[in-house]
């Protein structure tokens, strides 16, 4: 018997960033958007757990213990008194390191699907719990829609959303490593103040109406520095879709992908032809959120 779960990437319209916690982790105010790309994961029961992967830059996803669609499937199995004895298979689509939360995604998908296959009851707040252990942005995965993640962006406040948001996004040639990109951020803050992280209101507001006009005044990426500085290139795709008509352009989370709203589909259309066109990035996507979150597809 197999279990297909569907999962979402996310863009973060805000991302707040504090200073570095004793831990290492730094508290964020953390606005989620789930879009329309997608991985499918399928989870088979098997002698031992093995994870494969498919899809556009599928090598580079790693296939051992480390991947968090593995460590979902081994600590589901853990609390619930069973083996991992799962194959689980990733078609990706979600860029790989790319800012989009693909790895996180996955875990997500992994472990709503093995709770399927496995029927063990276990309540949404225990799959919350598992998520959060495995990962700041693996709740989101999970819950999908519009959220505020506060804390290190683990604890969720699921938000009104009241339209359709159109989005380019333009893939970079290569990934940005998350702890990397942090670790930017920290040496370009140092001797800094840093305020706390805080959601900005007008930017709630405007996704409660469905505003893209005040949506695209509002979204702000505090990582955005640090990817510039790791990745001076993806200057030159902001402004390509800038000029291409785009409301807002922003790096997506701690990047390399680039994000572009747009004001409707067809306007999106345009932002993405220019944006293939003009050869500062590596592909281009468009996708519309908010979408569900990890969802179990129907047998067959
Ligand atoms: O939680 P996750 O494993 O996705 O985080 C990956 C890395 O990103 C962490 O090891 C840390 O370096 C950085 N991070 C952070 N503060 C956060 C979330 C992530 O510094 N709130």
């Amino acid at each position: 018997m197999s279990v297909t779960v569907r999962v979402p990437a996310k863009v973060n319209v805000q991302l707040a960033v504090g200073a570095a916690r004793p831990d290492g982790f730094h508290d964020l105010a953390n606005v989620f958007l789930a879009v329309g790309l997608y991985d499918e994961v399928t989870v088979t029961g098997s002698d031992e757990l093995r994870v494969t992967c498919s899809g556009p830059g599928s090598g580079q996803v790693p296939l051992d213990e480390s991947n968090l669609a593995a460590r979902a499937a081994r600590a589901l199995a853990g609390r619930t008194g069973r083996e991992a004895r799962v194959h689980i298979h990733i078609d990706k689509d979600i860029p790989v390191a790319g800012g989009m939360a693909g790895g996180s995604a996955d875990g997500a998908a992994a472990l709503l699907a093995c709770d399927a296959l496995w029927g063990t009851g276990a309540s949404r707040e225990e799959l919350l719990e598992i998520c959060a252990e495995l990962g700041s942005d693996v709740p989101f995965s999970l819950v999908g829609g519009a959220a505020l993640g506060t804390g290190r962006g683990e604890r969720l406040t699921e938000l009104e959303v009241g339209g359709t948001f159109h989005w380019v996004f333009a893939l970079a040639g290569r990934g940005l490593s998350t702890p990397a990109v942090f670790r930017e951020f920290d040496r370009l803050a140092a001797g800094r103040d840093i305020p706390e992280p805080v959601a900005s209101q007008p930017l709630l507001d405007a996704l409660a109406k469905g505003d893209a006009d005040a949506l695209a005044e509002a979204v702000t990426n505090d990582l955005q520095p640090a990817a510039l500085s790791l990745f001076p290139e993806l200057a030159a795709t902001l402004d390509a879709g800038r000029a291409a008509g785009a409301l807002a352009a922003l790096v997506s989370g701690s990047g390399p992908t680039t994000a572009f709203l747009a004001r409707d589909a067809g306007s999106a259309a345009v932002v993405a032809e220019a944006l293939s066109a003009g050869g500062t990035c590596r592909a281009v996507r468009v996708a519309a959120g908010p979408v569900p979150g990890a969802t179990v597809l129907p047998a067959g």
